[in-house]
């Protein structure tokens, strides 16, 4: 490794930036914050303080950011996902590594460019498909590249999206249309595609999808209902309850920001009654699908069912890999290897590993790959921009074929 840290900036100082940032407060000697770009002023000001940086070297504006070239090496992108797109083809035209929140972008189009000017410019763009970096994930594949278990036969894979999720993010929440964001496969189940991918070692050859929105819409609503949960006569009793999931339980709050003078408290209830975030789930913009299945066919044979299942208290997957002389389970908690010889089984605890969560561990893993990358001393796993841009358009297909009852070719 080179002596000198990388020096990086971060496009957007919101939660996914600052998961990422952990890894620069853990390990100034590698990485150093150099620059930041936030439009909200109390994020700027709070990444400033935090990271001790000059005026000049914080930005409020992306354009003014990318108007002359600063002494940095990389930049991390954690806009949301309309601002994916221009601030990656700038940061590959100033000469700037990429480490980019997905989706890569919204269409399939901009994906496209991006993969061209990265490979004009010949440099990297590492998308952050964080479950990758993560030892569990990884050690499944290692599994089955271990071979003792012969050729995958088939994947049976379940994303539980948890009803706090979905109702903060895919019925409330910037997800929640795909005319404003994107189809909810994408949103939410691109790693999975990912992941299959990658376990598989193919791609789709056949996708068919079903699904709809079943529930979250107004058909649904209780009678004498309310259009926001704090003048809504169900609301005790509702399981959908804004002020239930964010006031009584406090979950999903760290995303609203307070300003000097405000408390959280205080930011909720304006939010509760002004917000979308204190909308009635049965009368919001969505149209994302809030159950959805996939079946798909390998180029390489391997079949596969992905269920994404939104009604479910808890989060996590389930991944099921069937292979000819045995079978892998896998929880999230542990891996279960099952041989058919022996019938005996090994189990590998990754309770452990998953501290504080699962989501942190993956995310500090995919920033240490970031960094370590600039010194030609990465994972040599680590995924290609085009295997991310391969498993959008697997999703991308998915969507076509919820709505149009069709078996997609790709
Ligand atoms: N990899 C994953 O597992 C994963 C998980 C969740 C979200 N995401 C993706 O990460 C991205 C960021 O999500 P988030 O939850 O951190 O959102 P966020 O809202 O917490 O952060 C986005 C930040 O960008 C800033 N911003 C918005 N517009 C801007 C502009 N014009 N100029 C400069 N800054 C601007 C906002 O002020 C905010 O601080 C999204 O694209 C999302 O889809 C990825």
């Amino acid at each position: 490794m080179s002596d000198k840290p990388v020096r990086v900036a971060a496009i957007g100082y919101g939660n996914r930036s600052r998961k990422y940032l952990q890894y620069v407060e853990e390990y100034p000697d590698q990485v150093q914050l150099a620059a930041v770009v936030d439009s909200n002023p109390l994020r700027l000001h709070e990444a400033q303080k935090k990271f001790g940086l000059d005026d000049q070297y914080c930005f409020s504006s992306i354009d003014d950011f990318f108007a002359q070239p600063l002494p940095i090496d990389g930049v991390v992108i954690g806009t949301p996902d309309h601002l994916h797109y221009g601030p990656c083809m700038a940061a590959l035209d100033m000469g700037y590594r990429v480490l980019l929140e997905k989706p890569v972008s919204q269409t399939l189009e901009e994906c496209e460019q991006i993969l061209l000017r990265s490979e004009e410019r010949q440099i990297p763009v590492t998308v952050c498909y964080v479950l990758r970096y993560h030892p569990y994930f990884k050690k499944l594949k290692s599994i089955l590249a271990r071979g003792d278990l012969g050729r995958l036969i088939s994947i049976n894979h379940t994303v539980n999206v948890g009803i706090d999720r979905t109702t903060h993010s895919y019925v409330r929440g910037l997800w929640n249309n795909s005319n404003t964001s994107t189809p909810i496969m994408l949103a939410k189940c691109c790693h999975d595609i990912d992941l299959i991918n990658w376990y598989s070692g193919s791609r789709p050859k056949r996708v068919f999808s079903s699904g709809s929105l079943t529930w979250f819409h107004g058909k649904n609503a209780p009678k004498d209902s309310a259009r926001r949960c704090c003048d809504c006569p169900c609301e005790e009793s509702c399981p959908f309850s804004a002020i239930d999931l964010y006031l009584r339980r406090g979950e999903w709050t760290k995303n609203f920001t307070v300003p000097n003078g405000m408390t959280l408290h205080d930011v909720l209830w304006e939010e509760m009654r002004h917000g979308p975030y204190g909308r009635c789930v049965y009368h919001c913009d969505n149209n994302v699908a809030d159950h959805q299945i996939l079946s798909m066919e390998m180029e390489n044979g391997v079949l596969v069912n992905l269920t994404m299942n939104c009604f479910t208290l808890n989060d996590g997957r389930l991944i099921e890999l069937k292979c000819a002389f045995g079978e892998i389970v896998a929880n999230e908690h542990s891996i279960i290897v099952t041989n058919f010889k022996t019938q005996k089984s090994e189990v590998h605890d990754f309770d452990s590993t998953n501290q504080p969560s699962l989501h942190v561990t993956a995310d500090i893993g995919t920033m240490k790959e970031f960094i370590a990358s600039f010194n030609h001393t990465c994972d040599e796993d680590i995924p290609s921009l085009q295997s991310a841009i391969d498993s959008h358009k697997t999703c991308f297909a998915t969507e076509e074929s919820r709505l149009t009852g069709r078996a997609i070719e790709l």
